[in-house]
């Protein structure tokens, strides 16, 4: 496995910038990644190492380039293959364009109409236009992000549904997971009462899994529903979030709890977007394709193993190729169980999320970003699967081995063992029998979502780094 140039990888994404953003060249004013403990070197070393890769984005941002793009939908046998460049039209720029997208398929679910058209690849962005005319029929769209995305990406995106005779409105929401308030949800509403959108208009998300959410679930409820695109600008809403039409908005009482099933006619995962992606949430992307392969798909974990040192330094056709394998597994899922019916095969890609959900719950969802969240979620699951439902110790082995190398917690914060248990029996894959686990009894293979002795789970709880509580039983 991946395991030689393990320490280097990890070294690479250890400590630093995850306070900082990093900007797109050709947006100006370029900011220094804030670093806490001082380590100019290393720093100094990232920020060229980011220079080098902006300066391979910069096609996606210099004006006028690819005006003669070719309509990429209308070209689906250029795109709907791996690997080669084989787009035939276009001139030079617009092959750069077309001819990098490796990876499109359309996900249609049985016995409906509903279609999402995926792209993962170097260009998927500059396809957003195009998509949105040929996915919806609409000419106006609300373009739904937050202030950083907006800064960074915001002008491409606009100018492409422009050269494609969309109209735009840009609605901005909070950054994080602080936008999936009901009140945000609400403001939205408002704005696009403003804005005057129309059932044959349509709604595009740029934006993290946060902005996704809430954006897909506005577009869920607004006139009963007007479809929308998500252009997803993290590895985790790129590899996850984007695909598989749940929305949501968080409640007191628990993440995701108010939402719907709306699916988005179309997901452009364009790798070059996270060039500006600090590396913490670069990280806790990783975790949510880690957790496809343990739980989906033991060829994803093989791969992932292979190209770990790659996607630790942030190659980016590393990235790319996690970002499609990561779409093509949920893909296979989610047509199988769209619903996420009771013990149905979506189920098993809660893997890692009972604990997952109730850490960023208890900590107000603050401090653990939500793939940090799950990284750690996914250690418990796999204590608990080695001792529950015959996990082979190397195969857990394998996996922690995975997530270190990604540089991801270990340990969580000292939280009581008594307010995380709350926490998971307030979550909502709470069944009538209690709070319930997605175990694997190996890699790739996961089990339906079963209750589990609370012994063992307070033991994982422990050993993962609660704090001893007196716990209700
Ligand atoms: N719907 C689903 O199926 C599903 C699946 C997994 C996760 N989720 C949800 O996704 C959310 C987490 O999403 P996330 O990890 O993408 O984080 P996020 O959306 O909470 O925040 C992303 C942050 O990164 C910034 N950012 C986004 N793109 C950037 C870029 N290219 N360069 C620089 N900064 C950028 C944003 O401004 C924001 O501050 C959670 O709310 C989770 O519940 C949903
Ligand atoms: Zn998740």
């Amino acid at each position: 496995m991946g395991s030689r140039g393990v320490p280097d990888a990890a070294r690479a994404l250890g400590g630093g910038d995850a306070a900082g953003s990093r900007r797109a060249p050709a947006l100006g004013a370029r900011r220094e990644p804030r670093h806490r403990h001082g380590r100019p070197r290393r720093v100094a070393a990232r920020v060229a190492a980011v220079a080098r890769r902006c300066r391979r984005a910069r096609h996606l941002l210099a004006p006028h380039r690819g005006a003669r793009a070719p309509h990429p939908l209308a070209q689906p046998r250029t795109v709907a293959h791996q690997g080669a460049a084989r787009a035939p039209v276009g001139g030079r720029r617009a092959r750069r364009y077309t001819a990098r997208v490796i990876h499109a398929f359309d996900l249609a679910f049985p016995g409906r109409p509903a279609r999402t058209h995926v792209r993962a690849g170097r260009g998927a962005l500059v396809a957003l236009g195009a998509a949105v005319r040929a996915t919806t029929g609409a000419r106006r769209v609300a373009l739904v992000t937050d202030a950083r995305v907006d800064a960074l990406w915001g002008d491409v995106a606009r100018r492409v549904l422009a050269r494609a005779g969309v109209a735009c409105v840009t609605l901005r929401v909070p950054r994080g997971e602080a936008a999936k308030r009901p009140a945000h949800l609400a403001a939205l509403w408002e704005a696009l009462a403003a804005a005057d959108l129309g059932r044959r208009d349509a709604v595009v998300a740029l934006g993290g899994g946060a902005v996704g959410d809430l954006a897909g679930l506005a577009a869920a409820t607004w006139l009963r529903g007007v479809p929308w695109i998500a252009a997803p600008t993290t590895l985790l809403a790129q590899a996850d979030a984007a695909l598989g039409g749940k929305t949501a908005v968080d409640l007191g009482a628990g993440k995701n709890l108010a939402g719907a099933f709306h699916q988005p006619a179309a997901v452009l995962a364009d790798p070059e977007a996270l060039v500006t992606l600090p590396d913490r949430a670069l990280r806790a992307g990783l975790a949510e394709v880690v957790k496809k392969g343990m739980a989906v798909d033991a060829a994803l974990f093989r791969w992932l193993e292979r190209h770990a040192a790659a996607l630790a330094a942030r190659r980016a056709d590393a990235l790319e190729g996690a970002v499609a394998r990561a779409l093509r597994a949920k893909a296979r899922v989610v047509r199988a169980d769209e619903r996420e019916r009771e013990g149905g095969p979506r189920t098993a890609l809660n893997f890692g999320h009972t604990l997952g959900h109730a850490l960023e719950a208890a900590l107000g969802y603050r401090r653990l970003l939500h793939g940090e969240a799950v990284a750690l979620g996914m250690r418990a699951a796999a204590a608990l699967s080695e001792r529950a439902a015959g996990l082979p110790a190397r195969d857990r082995a394998r996996l922690e081995a995975l997530l270190d190398v990604f540089a991801l917690p270990r340990r969580m914060p000292p939280l009581p063992l008594a307010a995380l248990v709350a926490a998971m029996a307030r979550d909502k894959k709470r069944g009538a029998r209690g709070v319930r686990w997605v175990l694997t009894p190996r890699i790739g293979h996961a089990s339906v979502p079963r209750p589990v002795d609370g012994r063992l789970v307070r033991a994982a709880l422990l050993e993962a780094g609660a704090r001893a509580t007196r716990v209700r039983t």
